[in-house]
This record gives structure tokens, C-alpha cells and sequence, in this order.
């Protein structure tokens, strides 16, 4: 992104998340193109970033919507994914969700348990429609990447195993009210190896073949998000070499990729920009402290995630310093013995890979308003979201009865 950031802090402020919807267009064709020759669809994993302007400008390149809540499916009908591209997953949906996903006749509920599969029934039995339904199976494979973000062993608690698969998909078979058309597995986030895609590929499409041997055809192979980005010097996977691997795994099936990515789409396509408010040292420790913090950008204090940060246009001896906000933890840093110059008051700085995780994981925790959001395509810049007032998060409060304090 070359940007005038500081102009930018000028007309908006900090702390601000800035976009690149340029970046995010490229990299949305990039994946597309990479399975171009076979059916597919790109569903953007809406957790990622699910600002209205973010998925509407996906939805206009074609891009479908993958969701984990029916706030998230609303967003997405909402910025105008057509119904036909939508999947809700998650592990856990209540009976309203269900109900509404499947009034919208959105493309798939994806199912993640014998139990929710019979609640589904129930629903859609009241409601007189048939749902279309894919299982999300379990590989059992090792993602390789942070456990937190880990999800496709027995260990952890996303999916069914194979062997229950099988089981869910004779008796939605045999269901007049389940229409099992999908499969779906994601092993995790930040993947940076394709051997374990790869693998994952395999065993599941030996199901698919398996259960169109007895009669079951699957027409969407969802094979989930997780593809790894740079954050610092990871060497990441190709779009091309993912999509080769994938089909490589699926051959003789006439089937439709589906694919789920959310950090390969946003986390490059944007920054978090902050401002100094002073510096101090401890001891023998330097501290930066900005006005952003692990309520804007929880992923450092959580995963202690790396975010490279720069100063703005700001010269001198670098030295280390923890790059810390207001929030009254310990656990509240933007990054660690990060090499800076000597800053002072209303000095910028970027942490950058922000796009993906940032906006979305963020709180009002110390009654901290949320950050403004800034979408920048073709040099324009667009306010995308404005900045919370403390009138916003006392809104609730206020419009309950409080008279029985008085
Ligand atoms: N599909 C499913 C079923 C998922 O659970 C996820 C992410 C995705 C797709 C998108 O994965 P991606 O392409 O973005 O890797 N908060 C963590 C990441 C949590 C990911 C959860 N599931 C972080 O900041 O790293």
C-alpha cells in the first residue's frame, strides 16, 4: 500500500485499521484463477474481517461467504453474497440459527455432530423443506501451525471422524428432510506446509469415493480455509502449487471445490495505525506506548502472534523497545523488542498483517472505543467504519431500566 499515512491519521485518527481492497481483489484472483479448468467457488471466511464493505466488494468480484454464526450469514446476505454461495458451519448452532439459515436457502449447513445433524431434521421438518447439508470430517491430520489455531485432530473439537461420517451420511440419505450434497474439512489456520492439505485431500476424498460406491453423490468438496500468510519471513504456499495439490487428490471425482480463506484474502491487505503517546523505561527497558491496544489487536497478547512494526517517516538509532497500549495488563503489547527509532507524542506507527483477526477479535475492554476502519481502492480512500463513541457502548445500558438503583 503506498500511502500518505499521515494524512490519513489527519482526517481519521488513530487508532485506525486502513484496507487495501486493491491487494484484496489480486489476491482473490489469484486463488480463483489457481483452480480455473475446475468447478469451483471461493467462499471467504466472513471471521476474518466481516466489515459490510469488505464482503461486498468480494461479493462483486463473485466471491461466495463462509459463516460461523447467522450474525455472520445476515452480513453476508446483507452485502449482497448471493444465498446460493453461502455455507454456515460452526460447531455449535442454536435452533433459531438453524431455522433462519435454512428459510434463507443458503447453499449448505455444515454439520459438525451426529446431534446437530437430527436437530437440523427436527428443523427442517417443522418448516417443510428439505436442508442441504455437508459433514465436516475430522481428518485426523497434523496441521503443523499454533494449537490455537489447530483443528483437524481427534484432539480437537471440530468435526466427526470418518467412521461416523459414513453413519451421518446413510441416514441423511435415507432422510426426506437431509439433502447430503457437501464435505468439508479444515485442519487450521496459518498453514504453511501443503503436505498436510495434501493428505487431508486424500483420505477425504477416499470417503467421497467410498460413499458414491453406495449410491451418496457429493457434489461440493469443501476443503476450508487456513492458507498461510507472511507475517515475517514464513515461506508460505503458493495459490498454484494448493490448487495443483487439491486436484491432484480429487481426480475422477466431478466435483466442486469449495474453499473457505479468510487471513490469505485480508491479512496483507491491511495495517493497524497507531500513535505514540510517550516513551519510558524501566529499568533497563524501553517501552513505546501507543494508543492502540490488545482490545484493538488482540493477537499478540493471544497468540503472541508477530506483527512487524515501522515507524512513519521517523529517522534515527534503532533501538529495542516493547510496543505497548493503555489496557491494564501485562499481556497488553502490540510487539516485543521491536527496533525503533526514538519516538515522541503524535509519532505514527504501523503494525502491519493486520487485515485478517484484527478488527473482527476486538473488544470495548477498559471502555475503549472501537477503531475507525479506512477502505483505500485506487488511491481513494473511503471511511468504512466509524470510529465507537462512548455513547455507542453505553447505549444498552442506558435503554435498560435502572430506576430500581435510585
Ligand atoms: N473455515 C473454517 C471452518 C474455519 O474454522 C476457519 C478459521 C476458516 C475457514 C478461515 O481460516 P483462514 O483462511 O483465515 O486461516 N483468530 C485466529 C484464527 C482463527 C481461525 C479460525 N478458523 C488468528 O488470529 O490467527
Amino acid at each position: 500500500m503506498s500511502l500518505d499515512i499521515t494524512t490519513l491519521v489527519k482526517k481519521y485518527d488513530t487508532p485506525l485499521y486502513l484496507y487495501d481492497f486493491n491487494n484484496i481483489t489480486n489476491r482473490y484472483e489469484e486463488l480463483k484463477d489457481a483452480f480455473s479448468g475446475k468447478k469451483s467457488l471461493v467462499a471467504y471466511a466472513v471471521k476474518s474481517n466481516s466489515n459490510l464493505a469488505v464482503i461486498r466488494h468480494l461479493a462483486n468480484l463473485g466471491a461466495g461467504a463462509d459463516c460461523v454464526s447467522i450474525g455472520e450469514v445476515r452480513r453476508a446476505l446483507k452485502a449482497g453474497v448471493k444465498k446460493y454461495r453461502i455455507i454456515f458451519s460452526g460447531v455449535g448452532k442454536r435452533d433459531s440459527e438453524i431455522r433462519e439459515a435454512l428459510q434463507e436457502d443458503i447453499l449448505l449447513i455444515n454439520l459438525e455432530s451426529e446431534a446437530e445433524m437430527k436437530r437440523v431434521e427436527m428443523i427442517a421438518v417443522e418448516l417443510g423443506k428439505e436442508a442441504r447439508i455437508s459433514i465436516r470430517v475430522n481428518p485426523n491430520v497434523d496441521p503443523k501451525t499454533h494449537p490455537y489455531i489447530s483443528t483437524g485432530l481427534h484432539e480437537n473439537k471440530f468435526g466427526v471422524s470418518i467412521d461416523t461420517a459414513k453413519r451421518m451420511y446413510i441416514y441423511a440419505k435415507k432422510s426426506e428432510h437431509l439433502n447430503p450434497v457437501g464435505i468439508h474439512f479444515h485442519i487450521g489456520s496459518q498453514l504453511t506446509e501443503l503436505a498436510p492439505i495434501t493428505e487431508a485431500c486424500g483420505i477425504v476424498a477416499d470417503l467421497v469415493r467410498s460413499l458414491e460406491a453406495i449410491g451418496i453423490e457429493i457434489k461440493f468438496f469443501d476443503i476450508g480455509g487456513g492458507i498461510g500468510v507472511v507475517y515475517d519471513d514464513e515461506k508460505t504456499i503458493a495459490p498454484a502449487d494448493y490448487a495443483k495439490a487439491i486436484i491432484s487428490q480429487i481426480k475422477g471425482l466431478d466435483i466442486t471445490i469449495l474453499s473457505e480463506p479468510g487471513r490469505y484474502m485480508m491479512a496483507n491487505s491491511g495495517i493497524f495505525v497507531t500513535s505514540v503517546l510517550y516513551e519510558k523505561v524501566n529499568g533497563d527497558k524501553r517501552f513505546v506506548i501507543v494508543d492502540g491496544a490488545m482490545n484493538d489487536l488482540l493477537r499478540p497478547s493471544l497468540y503472541n502472534a508477530y506483527h512487524k512494526i515501522e515507524a512513519v517517516q521517523k529517522e534515527g538509532e534503532k533501538t529495542p523497545a516493547d510496543v505497548v497500549g493503555p489496557v491494564c495488563e501485562s499481556g497488553d503489547f502490540l510487539g516485543k523488542n521491536v527496533e525503533l527509532p526514538p519516538l515522541s507524542h503524535h509519532d505514527i506507527l504501523v503494525v502491519h498483517s493486520a487485515g485478517a483477526y484484527g478488527f473482527t477479535m476486538s473488544s470495548n475492554y477498559n471502555t475503549r472505543g472501537r477503531a475507525a476502519e479506512v477502505a483505500i481502492l485506487d488511491g481513494k480512500d473511503y471511511l468504512i467504519r466509524e470510529r465507537e463513541t462512548f455513547e455507542d457502548q453505553v447505549r444498552l445500558e442506558e435503554s435498560c431500566d435502572i430506576s430500581w438503583q435510585e
